[in-house]
C-alpha cells in the first residue's frame, strides 16, 4: 500500500519534507515548515481565483466537471429535477437527507408561516428609482432584513439559525415578487398562503386586478429551473456567503453578499448577457460573423463555458427539456433559432473545442425566463432564488465546521519597499 505522504525536495536548502496527503489534496499550511532563511514566514501557495484550492469540507453537493455528473447530497440532478419539489430539494441540501412526508409538511408549513414581511418593507422599496436593477434591489432588500431581525446575529444558537433559514427562504419569493412589482409600477400583491411554494411567488409576481391564471406547466418548469440551481458547490457567490459569514454576520448580510456576487456578469449575470448577446447578433445570418469577433479575442460567447465542467454543463441538457416543455405552451421564442444556431457552430469550431467550451446552464434559461413574461434585467432574481437554499446550507456547514476560521487570504506582496514619506512641498 502507497503511502499517502507527499516528499518535497526544496532545492534552494536541500532539505526534504514529508508532508500527509488525505482526500487528494496537502494543508497548504504544512507548507510553511518548509524555509529557506530565518523569519521569511516559510512556503505559501500562491493560487489567484483559487483555480486550485479546496477552501473547505464540504458534504453538500459533488460535481465531476469531466464527467459533466452534479448530485446534491449523493443524489443525481436528474433524478431530482425529474421527481422533487423545490422546497423538498431545499430540505435535502439543508438537512442532508430527503424529508419523510411528515417532515416535508412540517418544513412547508413553516415557510408558509413566515411569507410576510414587515410593511415598513414597502415603503423601503419604495425609495429606490423606478428604473433600479431589480438585482442591486434585492441585494439591498435581503440585507436590510437584518435590521428587521437582530435576533438573526445570534448565529451560534441552532435554533435561532433554523428561524432566520425559515424566515429567508419564506421571504426571499415575497421580495423578488415586490421588486419585480416596482419595476413595472405595479402595487404589490401580499402572500396567500393557500396556494404552493411556486405558486404563491408566481400569482404575487403576475396577479393583475386580482386575477391570475395559473399555468402548471410554467410552474413546474421554473421550479425545475429553481432545483437546478440550488447548489453548485464553491462558486462565486457561495464562496462570497461562507467568506462574509466567517466573520460571524449575521445570515441576511451574508447572503446579500452572495446576491451581490450573483450580479455580475460573469456568474449569474450571464443570462441576462446571453439575451444582451442575442439581440445584439439580431439574426440567424450574422451567427458566423459574431463567432469570428469571439475568436478574435472581441467579447465573449456568454453562457458558454465553466470554470468546472469541461464538458457539457449537466444542468444546460436538462433546462433544454424544460425549454421545448415552455416554448409549446408559449410559442416559439425567435431568439431561439439564433441560440441553436450558435450553439450549433460553436460545438464544431475548434476554438470553441479546444478551450472545452460548452453551454452552460444560462445559455438556456434567460430564454426561457423571457418566455414565462419575465423581463431581461430580472433573471439574475430568479437565479437568487434558486441558489438560496443552497447559500444558507453551505453557510451553516462553514459555522459548524471547526476548521474554519475567519476567511483571510494570504498575499505576495510585490510593491514598493520601505521609503521616506515626501512632504507635499516637495513633490
Ligand atoms: N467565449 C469565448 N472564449 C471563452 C469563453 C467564452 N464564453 N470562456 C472562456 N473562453 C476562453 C478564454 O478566452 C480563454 O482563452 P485563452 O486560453 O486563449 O486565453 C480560455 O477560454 C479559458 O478561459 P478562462 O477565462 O481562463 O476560463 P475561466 O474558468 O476563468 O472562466 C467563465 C469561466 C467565467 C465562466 C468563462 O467561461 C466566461 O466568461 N463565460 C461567459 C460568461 C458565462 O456564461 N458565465 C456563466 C458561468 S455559469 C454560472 O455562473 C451559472
Amino acid at each position: 500500500m502507497p503511502s499517502e505522504t507527499l516528499t518535497i525536495v526544496d532545492n534552494r536548502t536541500g532539505r526534504d519534507y514529508e508532508v500527509p496527503i488525505a482526500d487528494g489534496t496537502i494543508r497548504a499550511t504544512d507548507l510553511r515548515q518548509i524555509s529557506a532563511e530565518e523569519g521569511d514566514g516559510g512556503l505559501m501557495s500562491y493560487d489567484p481565483a483559487y483555480l486550485n484550492t479546496s477552501s473547505c469540507r464540504s458534504a453538500i453537493t459533488y460535481i465531476d466537471g469531466d464527467a459533466g455528473i452534479l448530485r446534491y447530497r449523493g443524489y443525481p440532478i436528474e433524478q431530482i429535477a425529474e421527481e422533487a419539489s423545490f422546497l423538498e430539494t431545499a430540505y435535502l441540501l439543508l438537512e442532508g437527507e430527503l424529508p419523510t412526508a411528515e417532515q416535508l409538511a412540517a418544513w412547508e408549513g413553516d415557510v408558509r408561516t413566515h411569507t410576510y414581511v414587515h410593511t415598513n418593507f414597502t415603503k423601503f422599496l419604495e425609495g429606490f428609482r423606478y428604473d433600479a436593477h431589480p438585482m442591486g434591489m434585492l441585494l439591498g432588500a435581503i440585507g436590510a432584513l437584518s435590521t428587521f431581525y437582530p435576533d438573526a446575529k445570534h448565529i451560534a444558537d441552532p435554533e435561532s439559525r433554523y428561524l432566520q433559514r425559515v424566515r429567508l427562504i419564506a421571504k426571499m419569493p415575497t421580495i423578488a415578487a415586490f421588486v419585480f412589482r416596482h419595476s413595472r409600477g405595479l402595487p404589490y400583491v401580499f402572500p396567500r398562503n393557500d396556494l404552493g411554494y411556486i405558486g404563491n411567488y408566481v400569482n404575487m409576481t403576475f396577479e393583475i386586478g386580482g386575477r391570475h391564471e395559473p399555468n402548471p406547466v410554467l410552474q413546474r418548469a421554473l421550479e425545475i429551473l429553481l432545483i437546478l440551481h440550488a447548489d453548485h458547490e464553491q462558486n462565486c457567490s457561495t464562496s462570497a456567503v461562507r467568506s462574509v459569514g466567517s466573520s460571524h454576520v449575521d445570515p441576511f448580510s451574508a447572503v446579500s453578499a452572495g446576491i451581490a456576487a450573483l450580479y455580475g456578469p460573469l456568474h449569474g449575470g450571464a443570462n441576462e448577457a446571453v439575451l444582451v448577446m442575442l439581440d445584439e447578433i439580431g439574426d440567424v445570418k450574422n451567427v458566423p460573423a459574431f463567432i469570428e469577433s469571439v475568436k478574435a479575442g472581441k467579447g465573449r460567447l456568454m453562457g458558454f463555458g465553466h470554470r468546472v465542467y469541461e464538458s457539457y454543463d449537466p444542468r444546460a441538457k436538462l433546462i433544454k427539456k424544460v425549454a421545448d416543455q415552455v416554448f409549446e405552451q408559449t410559442g416559439l421564442n425567435p431568439k431561439l433559432e439564433i441560440a441553436l444556431e450558435l450553439e450549433r457552430i460553436a460545438l464544431e469550431d475548434e476554438y470553441f473545442v479546444s478551450r472545452k467550451l460548452y453551454p452552460n446552464v444560462d445559455f438556456y434559461s434567460g430564454l426561457i425566463y423571457q418566455a414565462m413574461g419575465y423581463p431581461t434585467d430580472y433573471f439574475t432574481v430568479l437565479f437568487a432564488l434558486g441558489r438560496l437554499p443552497g447559500w444558507i446550507a453551505q453557510w451553516e456547514e462553514m459555522l459548524n465546521d471547526s476548521e474554519q476560521k475567519i476567511s483571510r487570504p494570504r498575499q505576495t506582496y510585490i510593491g514598493q519597499g520601505v521609503r521616506e514619506f515626501v512632504p507635499m512641498s516637495k513633490r
